[in-house]
């Protein structure tokens, strides 16, 4: 059904802390055509690390993208052979993280400063799986602000066979913000990222970078191959229940509701638990924007979140909070 359409057309950002495997499951209900991304993996946590535990995902949530960090050619061809091997649909590299490690120079933003490295990393991942390697990367880093230098990197990089980049559309400050800050200060520049595809008309670029609403996605896909969220898909998931239809000609979704959505979660909470002991609220965390702009959201919510709650099973949780909604849905004055 999706085969018109590019595998990046729309995707749920790689976030930290976020997109876990209870998340990525959780927004595979609302959207059957979404690329959704691991949180990074960095090639050290692999290789020396508990495979099982980082790269574990349920079978529902393909397609899905193994987000790794690292710079060593060789290191990342390890780390993603292990990827491809666990089944994931593509391997993709962060060259757009300011966070703190990257001023060992290990991974992240500070690679877009060696494009060579980055060329010989994904030379070195292909050479070893076969499904398909990407960069997702910033417009620049620190006041590095010329479109010639994210213009440079592409080109380098795709001339070592890399043919999907997604382009944050901000600088990464290297120094002196946090990685919140990063995401939050540095002014867009979508305009660079649509000049990209117009000069490499046969790369795949997808877009990212402060996009919330279904006009914005719908303009950038005239212009981009694809659009990537981040942010706003975690708080108010339910804006992805709609782009199957809207995106993808596929409107299956349609007769989706909220309701149906929190109880298939709730059956995978119920799962979960008997398989390896996962608590609810570990899975319960990340659909709590599932009901944003709905009457009873606020205390729906609550409850959900109810620290108090956490020794009770997850029926009796999903019972108390289902006294709070409401069949209507006229939005909250204040749904803080
Ligand atoms: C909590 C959080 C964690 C993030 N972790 C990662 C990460 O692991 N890898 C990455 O490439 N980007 C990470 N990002 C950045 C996002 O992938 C995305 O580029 C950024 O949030 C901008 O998109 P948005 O405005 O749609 O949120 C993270 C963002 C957030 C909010």
């Amino acid at each position: 059904m999706s085969s018109a359409f590019s595998p990046w057309r729309m995707s749920v950002a790689p976030m930290m802390g976020w997109t876990d495997r209870h998340c990525r499951y959780f927004h595979r209900l609302l959207t059957r055509h979404t690329l959704l991304y691991t949180e990074m993996v960095t090639t050290g946590a692999l290789i020396h690390g508990n495979v099982d535990q980082l790269l574990r995902f349920n079978e529902e949530e393909h397609p899905v993208a193994l987000q790794l960090g690292g710079s060593d050619p060789a290191d990342l061809a390890r780390a993603a052979r292990i990827g491809q091997e666990r089944g994931y649909d593509e391997i993709n590299l962060n060259c757009g993280c300011p966070s703190e490690r990257v001023l060992k120079g290990s991974f992240g933003a500070c690679l877009m400063g060696d494009p060579r490295l980055v060329a010989d990393g994904v030379k070195a991942m292909r050479d070893v799986v076969d499904v398909p390697v990407t960069v997702k990367h910033r417009i620049g880093i620190d006041r590095e602000e010329s479109y010639a230098f994210v213009r440079d990197f592409v080109g380098t990089v795709a001339e070592a066979g890399c043919e999907v980049f997604i382009v944050h559309a901000r600088n990464a400050w290297l120094k002196g913000l946090s990685p919140k800050e990063n995401r939050e200060i540095p002014p867009l520049r979508y305009e660079l990222v649509h000049r990209l595809k117009q000069e490499f008309p046969h790369l795949t670029i997808a877009i990212n970078g402060g996009i919330t609403q279904d006009e914005q996605i719908a303009a950038h896909l005239e212009r981009v191959d694809g659009v990537m969220v981040g942010r706003e898909a975690y708080h108010n998931p339910w804006i992805m229940s709609r782009w199957d239809a809207l995106f993808f000609g596929d409107d299956r979704q349609a007769a989706l509701t909220p309701e149906a959505v929190e109880l298939a979660m709730l059956d995978y909470m119920e799962r979960a638990h008997a398989e390896d002991g996962a608590p609810w609220y570990s899975i319960a965390s990340h659909m709590l924007g599932l009901r944003h702009g709905l009457r009873g959201a606020r205390k729906w919510r609550q409850v959900w979140s109810d620290h108090r709650l956490k020794s009770r099973p997850a029926r009796e949780v999903w019972a108390m909070a289902r006294a709070h909604v409401s069949d209507e849905p006229e939005p909250e004055a204040v749904t803080g």
